[in-house]
């Protein structure tokens, strides 16, 4: 599915935004007003009414990175903005190999991740699976917050029981005992707290997505004294410049206009 974006003014450029975070969004809605850019933001389909930003949009995969790099190139791209989420792994190296074929720059924007506080009793695994085999460890009644796609690494933990927080229902291998709460963020405090309290919940389990959106679950984890089992970011690829704001993003831009 794709609309054609409208250039409005004189056009400096044609940006593809990699989406699907709030910061694309914001990114693109900075472009939209009054920029002279062509935009475009692309979003994987992953999610089934998704929050669409102005500008053109394109919706599912390229084909790897030949497919990106052949969209690039058909589409006049000038510049990329890899502003996945910061645990898209696969999409980021895509769009590194993808604009390194097409000699397009390319910047990630990453939002700042989360950092412990005093109070804070984080435990950190370096991958879903980590989290998976630290998790009989620290809890029996787990806030499981790392999204619907990575539930099966969870699935074969029968001693746990599960809270499922994600935008769409999950498919494919859950875990015996859980709950599903289709909701999307941003989350209040209060919210957290009586979510946490009403089930009961002895762990929450994160992945490092930074941001003050989804930020509440840990002040509230850490209110109840409550372990949190955090799951690192997996690195930008090498060599590919960072910016970790939509301001820092829009400089970026005009430097390389
Ligand atoms: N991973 C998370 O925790 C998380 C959380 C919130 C939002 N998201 C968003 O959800 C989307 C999918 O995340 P993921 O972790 O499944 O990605 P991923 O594992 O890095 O990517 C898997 C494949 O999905 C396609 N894809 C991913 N992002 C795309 C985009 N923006 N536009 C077009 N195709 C895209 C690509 O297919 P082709 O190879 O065919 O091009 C890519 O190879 C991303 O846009 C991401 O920003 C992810």
């Amino acid at each position: 599915m794709s609309a054609e974006p409208a250039a409005a003014g004189p056009v400096g450029g044609h940006v593809l935004i990699l989406g699907g975070t709030t910061e694309a969004r914001r990114l693109a809605e900075a472009l939209a007003r009054g920029s002279s850019y062509r935009v475009t933001t692309s979003l994987a389909g992953r999610v089934a009414a998704p929050v669409l930003p102005p500008g053109g949009t394109r919706i599912g995969g390229f084909g790897g990175v030949a497919g990106l790099a052949a969209w690039i190139g058909a589409h006049g791209v000038t510049r990329v903005v890899d502003a996945t989420h910061p645990f898209a792994e696969r999409m980021s190296f895509n769009a590194a190999g993808a604009a390194a074929l097409s000699g397009v720059p390319l910047l990630a924007l990453r939002r700042p991740g989360w950092e412990p506080g005093p109070g804070d009793a984080w435990t950190l695994a370096d991958s879903l699976a980590g989290a998976a085999a630290l998790l009989p460890g620290l809890g029996r009644r787990a806030f499981l917050t790392t999204g619907r796609m990575g539930l099966h690494t969870f699935a074969d933990l029968d001693g746990v029981w599960f809270l499922v927080r994600s935008v769409d229902p999950p498919a494919g291998p859950v875990p015996a005992h859980l709950e599903v709460l289709l909701d999307r963020g941003p989350f209040t405090l209060d919210g957290e707290r009586e979510l946490l309290a009403r089930h009961r919940i002895d762990v929450l389990v994160t992945k490092d997505s930074g941001g003050s959106a989804t930020a509440p679950k840990l002040a509230a984890a850490r209110e109840a004294g409550l372990p949190v089992l955090v799951v690192r970011r997996p690195p930008v690829p090498e060599g590919v410049p960072e910016a970790d704001s939509v301001p820092a993003a829009l400089d970026w831009l005009r430097q390389h206009t």
